[in-house]
């Protein structure tokens, strides 16, 4: 049996426990059994997962005693979408899937959402559990209980809170990613970071070079303390009334990067980056951030490989694109601004304000899109 670290989630009837540890893709059938009372399991996965691990886990699942039904789409975010999850629910029903039975959500973000979204609506809710395969899922999307899928107005805008009986990281799987995809994942465990603390931060800039290697040992820590964070701040605040607002840190700038940019053309964890550099320039004007701090974060960002972009986008249409960002309460739009690791706000900031860094950001960029 693998030594696993076991971070409890406080979210749900009863909460849940996200297991860690490189191997546990090997265990997953023991690890599921005593969370679960079902006999049938819908293992749901993208093409690609279904490729790389598909068999390993169905393989674990039958030797645990589960019947299983592997069910995979296309791969990308395409799939996330209402026409998706369609299939998804006329397939469970087809294969008779019950109200004790359960789905496995074999893969990342999108797969996690979609599969959760259909375990929520199917039968009015059945059992979930996540078995993550991207580093962005393991530290952020799997843990909490969002999911949906995208609309053609925009992304995430059905969904339902679902929270899974277990989720379980094996920390080895995340080794064949592209570099895109490790970007995403890195620049969620270096927001996490900056908004947990000083401790978390220190151990970052110390480890960051390991962790863009994709040292086993750091990759794995660096998944336990970001799950850690983002289940205390799910634990307390569930539906997102005030703590979980930390979570946005970088991605007000960050979505209006990819939006200006064009869904796809610029990597979301390039884009939360570059966002994150931007609320700390922001934070050392209008609250007090210091510039040790923002060049502590530039240079751990750097050490992932999240490199200040070198190119600019129009600062009106990002600010446009701010204004249209759901999250922009009333008019104004809100940043996260951290002044230290481990001490944060979320701040509504003028237009003109925005407009005037947004000015300073561009003239710092070689050129303009
Ligand atoms: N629910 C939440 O709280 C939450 C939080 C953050 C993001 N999200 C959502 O997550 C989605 C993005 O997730 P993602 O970045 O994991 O994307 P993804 O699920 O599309 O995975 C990215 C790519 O990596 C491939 N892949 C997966 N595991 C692999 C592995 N081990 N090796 C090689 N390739 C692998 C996939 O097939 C896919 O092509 C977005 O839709 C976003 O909205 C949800």
């Amino acid at each position: 049996v693998i030594e696993a670290k076991a971070i409890h989630v406080a979210a749900g009837d009863v909460g849940y426990d996200v297991l860690i540890a490189p191997g546990l893709i090997g265990e997953v059938g023991e690890r599921l059994r005593p969370v679960t009372s079902a006999r049938r399991v819908a293992i749901v996965s993208d093409t690609n997962v279904d490729e790389l691990f598909g068999v390993a886990v169905a393989t674990r699942l039958v030797s645990a005693g589960f019947d299983v039904l592997p069910m995979a789409f296309a791969p990308g975010e395409v799939s996330k979408s209402w026409a998706v999850a369609g299939e998804l629910l006329e397939g469970f029903a087809k294969v008779g899937l019950g109200r004790e039975d359960l789905v496995v959500a074999l893969g990342g973000g999108v797969v996690g959402d979609l599969a959760g979204f259909a375990a929520a609506t199917y039968l009015r809710g059945i059992e979930f559990a996540q078995v993550p395969t991207t580093l962005l899922a393991q530290v952020d999307s799997s843990v909490g209980g969002k999911t949906g899928v995208d609309l053609r107005a925009g992304k995430n805008l059905a969904g339902a809170f679902k929270q899974p009986v277990i989720v379980i990281a094996d920390t080895d799987v995340v080794s064949s990613l592209s570099p895109s995809e490790w970007a995403s994942g890195s620049a969620e465990i270096a927001k996490s970071a900056v908004i947990e603390s000083e401790e978390f931060t220190a151990w970052l800039e110390v480890e960051s070079t390991l962790l863009a290697a994709r040292d086993s040992r750091t990759v794995t820590e660096a998944v336990q303390r970001s799950v850690a964070f983002k289940a205390a701040v799910v634990s307390t605040d569930e539906k997102e009334a005030g703590e979980r607002e930390c979570l946005n840190y970088g991605h007000t700038f960050g979505h209006a990067l990819e939006s200006v940019a064009g869904y796809g053309a610029i990597p979301h964890g390039v884009a939360v980056a570059e966002g994150m550099r931007f609320a700390a320039r922001l934070a050392a004007q209008v609250a007090g951030a210091s510039r040790d701090f923002v060049r502590r974060q530039d240079g751990i960002l750097d050490r992932l490989d999240l490199p200040a972009m070198t190119s600019s986008f129009s600062a009106s249409r990002l600010l446009d694109a701010m204004h249209a960002d759901k999250k922009a309460r009333r008019g104004t739009v809100r940043f996260v601004l951290a002044t230290e690791p481990g001490a944060w706000g979320c701040q509504p900031v003028a237009d003109d304000v925005i407009a005037e860094h947004l000015d300073a950001w561009s003239a710092s960029k070689k050129e303009t899109r």
